[in-house]
C-alpha cells in the first residue's frame, strides 16, 4: 500500500464509495431540501453549485478529512511561500507571485521575486503603451497594427484562450494572431494578409529551445527580412518572452526586447507573466492587470478559506471522489459562453500535463486511478454532438457547466435560450427518467402498446450523472482571472491528494527526442534509424513517395 491508500480517511472513503454507488441523487435531493444551500458556495466572481454530485454531508466530511490527512493546507502554504515543491526539478512553484497585488517581498534563492515581477510588469506596461499609442514604429516608420504570437503549449494556450474570451473588451487597435503549429499551413495562412512593415512578432518560449516555436520564428524572420532586405528590421519587429535570454539573443533578438520569465513559473501556469504580453497589447495594460487581480482574489480565497468553504479544494476533492473512488475516467468541461470556446483546450493542458502521471512524487507506482482525461466543447455545440453519450452511455462522465448570467454581447432573445439549455442539461443529467415514466409519457401522448414496448427502453435515462455548475455574473477580465485561477488551484490540490508532482512534464520528452532523430532521417539520404518494423516501414513509405 502506498501512503495515501493506507490513510484511514482513504479507506473510509473506499468503503463509503461502495455504499454511495447504490444511491441516486434524486433520492438525496428528495431527502434534503437544503441540499443546494449545503453544497454551493458564492464567491465574488462566481457561484459554485456542486449539489448535483453523488455526495452527502458524510461524503464531504470524509473528503475534507482526506484533505487534512494529506496536509493540503500545509502544502498550499509551501507553494505560496516559495518552497521547492516541484520536487523532480527542485523548483519553487510561484505563478501566484505573478499576480500578488499586495507586492509583499518574496524571496527565492535570495532574490526578491516580487520586485522582479513588478519590474517586468512595468516593462510590459511601457511597451504595450508605446505600441498601442503608435510610438513604437516598424523599420519603415509605420505603426504596428498586427501582433503575431509564436509559441506552443503554455506559451500559446493561456494567452490565446484569454484573447478569445475577452474579445469584446478589445478596442481593436491591434489585431492579435497566434501561431503554434509547426505545420507551415498555419503560419502561411496568418502571414498571407499581413504587411511586414506593420507586424510585431512575439517569440514566446520559456526554454527557447522548442523545435516547433523555433521553426516558426525562423520562418517569420525570413519573411520579414525578405521584405525589408535589412536584418536590422528584426530589432523593430521581434520581441521574446523567455527564461533563456542567451538563446534569444543568439537568435537575433535585441537584449532590450527580451521579457523575462523565471524557472519558478511553469509553462502551463505562465499566462500571468510576460507570456500574457499579447493580451496586454490587445486589451491594454489596465485590463491585463484586472485579469491578474481576478486571479489574486482567487489566490486569497484559496489561501484563506477553510477547506470546507474553499472552492478549489472542493472541486479537487470532487474530482478525486468521482474518478478515484467512483471510477469515472474522464471529465467534460462545458462552457456555454461562446467566448470561452478555448477553455477546455486550455484546461486539458493544465490538468493533464500536470497530473497525468503514474508514479508518486517519491517515484513509487501509483496504485489508484489518478486524474481523468479532460475534454469538452462549447455546451450548445456539444449538445448536438456528444451529449447523447453523456446522457445514456454506460460511462459516467462528470461535467463542469460554466455559464454567465449576462452576456457580454447581448443579442435579444439569445441568452435565455442559451441559459435555458444550460440549466436543463444538468437537471436532465441528474434526474434522468425511468422506464415507468417513459411508458406513462408515451401512453399519455396516445402511443399504442407495441410502439411503447419497442421504444421505451431506448428512452430511459438513468440520470445520476454528476455535474458542477459554475455561474458567473458576466465574463470580465477579473472574473476570467478568478475562473482560471480556480482551476489552477484545483489541479494543485488534486496533485497533493494523489501524491503526484504536478509541476514537471517528463512524459513529453521521449517523443520529442525521437522526433529529433527521425527528422534527420527524413531530411538526410541513406540515414536509417533503429526502429520497430511499423515505424521503419512508415518512414520508408513516406520517403519513397517523397522521392518518386
Ligand atoms: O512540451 C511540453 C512543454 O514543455 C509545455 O510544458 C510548455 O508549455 C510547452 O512545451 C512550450 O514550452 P516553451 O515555452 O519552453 O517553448
Amino acid at each position: 500500500m502506498t501512503a495515501r491508500t493506507s490513510l484511514a480517511s482513504w479507506q473510509a472513503l473506499s468503503d463509503h464509495a461502495g455504499q454511495m454507488k447504490q444511491a441516486h441523487m434524486n433520492d438525496l435531493f428528495n431527502q434534503d431540501k437544503q441540499r443546494f444551500n449545503k453544497f454551493s458556495l458564492q464567491l465574488p466572481a462566481l457561484l459554485l453549485d456542486y449539489s448535483k454530485n453523488l455526495v452527502t454531508e458524510h461524503t464531504m466530511e470524509k473528503l475534507f478529512a482526506l484533505a487534512r490527512d494529506c496536509d493540503v493546507s500545509g502544502w498550499r502554504e509551501k507553494m505560496f511561500t516559495g518552497e521547492a515543491i516541484n520536487r523532480t526539478e527542485n523548483r519553487a512553484v510561484l505563478h501566484t507571485a505573478l499576480r500578488n497585488r499586495n507586492l509583499d517581498p518574496l524571496y527565492v534563492d535570495g532574490e526578491n521575486i516580487s520586485a522582479q515581477v513588478e519590474q517586468t510588469l512595468g516593462k510590459i506596461k511601457t511597451f504595450t503603451e508605446k505600441v498601442r499609442q503608435g510610438h513604437w514604429l516598424g523599420y519603415s516608420g509605420k505603426r504596428i497594427t498586427d501582433v503575431v504570437n509564436i509559441g506552443v503549449g503554455g506559451s500559446n494556450l493561456g494567452p490565446q484562450t484569454v484573447t478569445e474570451a475577452l474579445k469584446q473588451y478589445s478596442d481593436n487597435s491591434i489585431k492579435v494572431h497566434y501561431v503554434s503549429n509547426v505545420d507551415g499551413a498555419q503560419i502561411a495562412e496568418v502571414l498571407r494578409p499581413l504587411n511586414p512593415e506593420k507586424v510585431l512578432f512575439i517569440v514566446s518560449s520559456k526554454t527557447f529551445t522548442t523545435t516547433e516555436t523555433m521553426t516558426n520564428a525562423t520562418t517569420a524572420v525570413k519573411w520579414l527580412v525578405s521584405s525589408s532586405f535589412d536584418e536590422r528590421a528584426i530589432a523593430k519587429h521581434f520581441v521574446a518572452v523567455t527564461a533563456n535570454k542567451s538563446n534569444a539573443r543568439e537568435f537575433g533578438i535585441a537584449q532590450e526586447n527580451i521579457f523575462d520569465i523565471w524557472d519558478w513559473v511553469g509553462g502551463r501556469f505562465s499566462l500571468w507573466s510576460a507570456i500574457g504580453l499579447p493580451v496586454a497589447l490587445d486589451l491594454g495594460f489596465d485590463k491585463f492587470l484586472e485579469l491578474l487581480e481576478g486571479a489574486y482574489d482567487m489566490d486569497n480565497h484559496f489561501r484563506q478559506a477553510p477547506l470546507a468553504e474553499n472552492a478549489p479544494v472542493i472541486l479537487a476533492l470532487l474530482s478525486v471522489w468521482n474518478c478515484t473512488f467512483l471510477g469515472a475516467q474522464s471529465q467534460a468541461i462545458l462552457p456555454y459562453d461562446q467566448s470561452l470556446h478555448m477553455l477546455s483546450a486550455y484546461l486539458q493542458q493544465a490538468e493533464m500535463e500536470s497530473n497525468g502521471k503514474s508514479v508518486t512524487w517519491n517515484g513509487e507506482p501509483v496504485d489508484y486511478a489518478t486524474v481523468p482525461s479532460i475534454w469538452g466543447e462549447l455546451g450548445i455545440n456539444g449538445q448536438h454532438a456528444f451529449y447523447q453519450y453523456l446522457h445514456q452511455s454506460n460511462n459516467v462522465v462528470p461535467a463542469d457547466f460554466i455559464g454567465s448570467v449576462e452576456s457580454v454581447t447581448p443579442v435579444k432573445g439569445h441568452h435565455e435560450t442559451l441559459m435555458a439549455n444550460f440549466f436543463a442539461q444538468t437537471q436532465a443529467l441528474m434526474c434522468g427518467v425511468d422506464e415507468a415514466q417513459v411508458r406513462a409519457d408515451l401512453k399519455a401522448s396516445g402511443r399504442q402498446s407495441d410502439y411503447i414496448d419497442k421504444v421505451a427502453p431506448h428512452k430511459v435515462h438513468k440520470g445520476n450523472r454528476p455535474t458542477n455548475t459554475i455561474l458567473m455574473k458576466r465574463i470580465t477580465p477579473k472574473t476570467l482571472g478568478s475562473l482560471i485561477a480556480l482551476y489552477e488551484h484545483k489541479i494543485f490540490v488534486q496533485g497533493i491528494i494523489l501524491q503526484i508532482c504536478s509541476f514537471d512534464q517528463w512524459g513529453v520528452e521521449l517523443g520529442k527526442g525521437l522526433a529529433n532523430k527521425i527528422q534527420q532521417e527524413l531530411t538526410e539520404d541513406g540515414l536509417k534509424g533503429d526502429h520497430d518494423s511499423s515505424t521503419a516501414e512508415l518512414i520508408s513509405f513516406y520517403k519513397n513517395i517523397k522521392a518518386a
